[in-house]
């Protein structure tokens, strides 16, 4: 993406000035200020420095004991099993079909419609966030509304995009009322959706925004801050941490830490295609 461009969407994501070039050389003059240009808006070396700390686990050869999501923790005997492989069995049209029609929880009586998933079914690159809020609600497409934006633009100031590579869903196919936190039986019943979602996505790199997409995917309890900076696996594949945009939009600071996490991903992303991490 040509520098203005990316400096604009950087700028809206009240990222711009955060990345400043240093002075390469020491003594440098107080004249100098004036070098101090926002030129690389990006920590390029969150990946290398993650390798380095030993925190890209699966490229440095260090894996912890791969963690396998809620669906393999105690939450999965709230699911009937009959269901859960029968959903394990849908294609994409009739897996769009069943969870325009289901009624496993409450949260089918209050929405508007289901909010299956957008993008492309077989990108390189999936996201996973929360549960639908009322824009998605309404529109039944996931991250349309202010955190869809940002969204957006973050990921098209790496490059990326929902429509050409990214395919984007929720943990929650519907609304739960006044966006309030997904509940654990809400979350055990829906999680057989994503879980196939993943299965036909096939992606190479997943990105899980926000506690209840970490902790549903990975099947741990540890917080963001815990688990952002390293590469998690979902059944082998490659899974990043970041904070939800919508947290986002209230607590600023934390967007630079965002921004470092998506650069991070970038960067397992082009480790995957160079072979320093293994795909699944
Ligand atoms: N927050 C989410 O997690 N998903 C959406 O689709 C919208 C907001």
């Amino acid at each position: 993406m040509t520098s203005p461009r990316r400096t604009a969407l950087l700028a809206e994501m009240g990222l711009a000035p955060v990345w400043r070039r240093r002075a390469a050389a020491a003594g440098r003059g107080a004249g100098d200020a004036a070098d101090d240009t926002v030129i690389a808006a990006e920590p390029v070396a969150a990946s290398e420095r993650a390798v380095a700390a030993g925190r890209t686990e699966a490229a440095a050869g260090r894996a912890r004991a791969p963690a396998q999501g809620a669906i393999a923790d105690g939450r999965a005997s709230m699911v009937d099993p009959a269901r859960a492989a029968r959903i394990a069995a849908l294609d994409w049209e009739a897996l769009r079909e069943d969870v325009g029609a289901c009624t496993a929880c409450s949260l089918c009586r209050t929405r508007k419609q289901t909010v299956f998933g957008t993008g492309v079914q077989e990108a390189s690159w999936m996201i996973v966030g929360e549960a639908p809020g009322a824009e998605e609600d309404a529109r039944g497409e996931p991250f349309v509304g202010q955190a869809g934006r940002l969204l957006d633009n973050m990921l098209a100031a790496i490059g990326r995009s929902r429509g050409a590579d990214v395919y984007i869903a929720n943990v929650l196919k519907c609304r739960p009322p006044g966006n309030r936190n997904p509940e654990p039986l809400e979350v055990a019943q829906c999680s057989p959706y994503m879980v196939r979602q993943i299965e036909l996505a096939r992606p190479r790199l997943l990105v899980a925004m926000g506690r209840f997409a970490a902790q549903t995917l990975l099947g741990t309890d540890a917080s963001i801050a815990a688990l952002r900076g390293r590469v998690h696996r979902y059944h082998g594949v490659p899974c990043v941490v970041t904070y939800h945009p919508a947290y986002l939009l209230r607590n600023l600071a934390d967007k630079a830490r965002a921004w470092e996490d998506l650069c991070f991903a970038r960067g397992v992303a082009r480790d995957l295609e160079s072979g320093a991490v293994r795909p699944s």
